[in-house]
């Protein structure tokens, strides 16, 4: 839907989207064993994670805004993979639309964005770990050129039961 994007800006994070980014992953946390958190964040106990993604470098965070009401409609985020320095040129990535904000368009929007935005950055590896089922998560990655790699089983537990979580792998700058 073309004309509805063209209404929807992508920027960075900034910390006015606090609450509206934390209320939109607290409905994911309480609702879904999409992410593994299992306690909601205040605004204040998610600052941290805002700041460790600046406007530059390789671990962003992008915001998609409807220009006109102002309303946040989702974000994605590049993060670090794992803490070791050898790691560094890897990157989790992850995406998620506000709860009445999917299939219109934004997941693709944000992941374009954040895909452009890296494209200068001496990162090589995009890596997504998607907790199962999440057909459109899997869609989304698939059509951003992400391949599966491997499924660790059961690696989670939410809501007493365990959960899978396949993980998929995109080459990033000249390892494309
Ligand atoms: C996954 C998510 C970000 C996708 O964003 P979106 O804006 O809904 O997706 P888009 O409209 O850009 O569509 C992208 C693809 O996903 C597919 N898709 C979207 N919603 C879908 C659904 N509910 N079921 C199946 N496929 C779906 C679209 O058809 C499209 O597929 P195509 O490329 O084959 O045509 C969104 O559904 C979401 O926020 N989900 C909850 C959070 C989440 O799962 N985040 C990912 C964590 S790994």
């Amino acid at each position: 839907m073309p004309s509805e994007r063209t209404e929807v800006q992508v920027r960075p994070g900034t910390e006015a989207d606090l609450t509206a980014l934390t209320d939109i992953y607290n409905h994911y946390v309480r609702e879904t064993a999409i992410t593994f958190d299992t306690a909601v964040f205040s605004p204040e106990e998610r600052h941290p994670w805002l700041l460790s993604h600046p406007e530059d470098g390789p671990h962003r965070l992008l915001v998609a805004r409807e220009r006109v009401s102002g309303v946040i409609l989702g974000y994605a985020t590049s993060s670090p993979f794992r803490a070791r320095p050898a790691y560094a040129t890897s990157v989790e990535v992850s995406v998620y639309c506000a709860p009445d904000a999917g299939r219109r368009g934004i997941g693709t929007l944000l992941y374009k964005a954040l895909f452009e935005a890296l494209e200068g950055e001496d990162v090589h590896r995009a890596y997504a770990g998607i907790a199962q089922p999440n057909d459109a998560s899997v869609r989304l990655h698939e059509r951003f050129g992400f391949r599966h790699v491997g499924t660790y089983q059961e690696v989670g537990r939410k809501f007493g039961r365990y959960w899978d979580v396949a993980w998929y792998e995109r080459p990033l700058g000249a390892g494309r």
